[in-house]
């Protein structure tokens, strides 16, 4: 099986033995403790479920610069958008070496990480727009990435971290989130060698399906990952347990048996582009995805990125930065004149009008009005669990 990034084994960071897990969380509820925002805290799921192998943790100012310039650690490893923990209030962890990490997204905020202190800094406004410009390719605070990246702290705690759990996702999305090392397992008992992962924030629409259909037959792949975003989205975006079941409905329908692994991971969307698609490669790779497909604004938003950056990044990485290959896939669309989805570049003769064409806003638009999208854009099995969520929430 395909390599885990920058190491030979996976790291996850989640305290699996029960003694040391026993331990350690009887030791957290005498250390003081720091509450997490809600990125920092899903930084410490990635890391606990393996999928961030190889860091051991929190990055410094240092580390978080130059990958944000570089795209790699000081120490040279390469790695697209900095893994950090800040905060703007550190009262409760002055002075102390090591300390307990509240999780703000469960109820209590229980301890959800032990972490050794390797530095407290103090991150300038100057540093903190530099790692937006080059991230988020913009300072723009109506860029959803940007506003979350800026509400944060600007004291910066860094150093190794041991997880004690896997915050909500285990128990929210019991059958469907999975850590880096349960897939890797999974794949291997499969006996998959070449296998596809598809990255979504969206309930899976027709074009969707078929860039997966188009991906497993073209590279001859043994199975597909469809692997879902669980975190947090912005507002209008759609809650995961629907998505979870749009996706499960329109595998159960139109996919044959046995070539689909269904599974989601615990992440805030960043709507990075290009940097972001960098990240999913890495973790897709830790998971034991020998491809990841990168189609039409990866990870984008609005127009802040051109429709194929996410694409030409890859391009721009150094030889052997990473072993996972992208399988890039051009604008795809229902085709009138074919009656069938098409990637667009393969149908030179089509005009714009030849095709069905409709935004995520328009969807939500229609949803919001009671209005069913066509078959063209979503099959009617998706279609229907998404009216029923937006009768129920309007
Ligand atoms: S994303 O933020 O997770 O990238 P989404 O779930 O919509 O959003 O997209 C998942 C993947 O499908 C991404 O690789 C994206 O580029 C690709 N994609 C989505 N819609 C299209 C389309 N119509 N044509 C080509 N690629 C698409």
């Amino acid at each position: 099986m395909i390599k885990p990034h920058g190491a030979e084994a996976l790291n996850p960071l989640l305290v699996t033995n029960s003694i040391e897990h026993k331990h350690l969380l009887t030791e957290a509820e005498d250390l003081p403790s720091l509450l997490l925002t809600s990125s920092a805290a899903a930084n410490a799921v990635m890391l606990g479920g393996g999928y961030f192998t190889p860091l051991p943790g929190y990055m410094n100012i240092a580390d978080a610069l130059s990958v944000a310039q570089k795209m790699h650690t000081v120490d040279g490893l390469f790695w697209p958008v900095p893994i950090l923990n800040l905060t703007d209030d550190t009262s409760s962890i002055a002075g102390v070496d090591r300390i307990a990490l509240r999780d703000p997204n469960v109820e209590g905020e229980p301890v959800i990480a032990i972490m050794d202190i390797e530095s407290i800094e103090e991150l300038s406004v100057e540093q903190k727009n530099i790692i937006t410009e080059h991230i988020y390719g913009t300072l723009d605070k109506s860029h959803p990435g940007v506003t979350v990246f800026q509400a944060q702290g600007n004291h910066c705690v860094s150093g190794p971290i041991k997880v004690l759990n896997l915050s909500y996702f285990a128990s929210e999305f019991a059958n469907t989130f999975q850590t880096a090392v349960e897939i890797r397992e999974d794949i291997s008992a499969r006996g998959w060698k070449k296998v596809v992962a598809f990255q979504t924030r969206n309930p899976m629409h027709l074009a969707h399906e078929e860039l997966c259909r188009m991906a497993m037959e073209r590279l001859n792949a043994d199975g597909i990952a469809i692997h879902m975003l669980l975190g947090k989205l912005k507002s209008d975006d759609i809650p995961a347990s629907i998505r979870d079941a749009c996706i499960r409905k329109m595998v159960d329908v139109y996919f044959p048996e046995n070539n689909v692994l269904i599974s989601g991971y615990g992440f805030d969307m960043l709507y990075a582009g290009p940097r972001e698609a960098i990240l999913h490669a890495i973790f897709r790779q830790n998971m034991g995805a020998s491809h990841l497909i990168v189609g039409r604004d990866h990870a984008g938003i609005g127009n802040y990125y051109g429709p194929f950056d996410a694409q030409a990044i890859f391009k721009k990485i150094p030889d052997g930065a990473l072993e996972i290959e992208i399988f890039n896939a051009d604008h795809t669309a229902w085709s009138k004149k074919l009656n069938k989805v098409v990637m667009m570049r393969e149908a030179p003769d089509h005009e714009p009008s030849d095709y069905v064409f409709l935004s995520g806003t328009k969807v939500r638009e229609m949803l919001s009005n009671g209005i069913a999208p066509p078959p063209e854009f979503s099959r009617p099995e998706v279609a229907k669990i998404l009216m029923d969520h937006y009768q129920l929430t309007n």
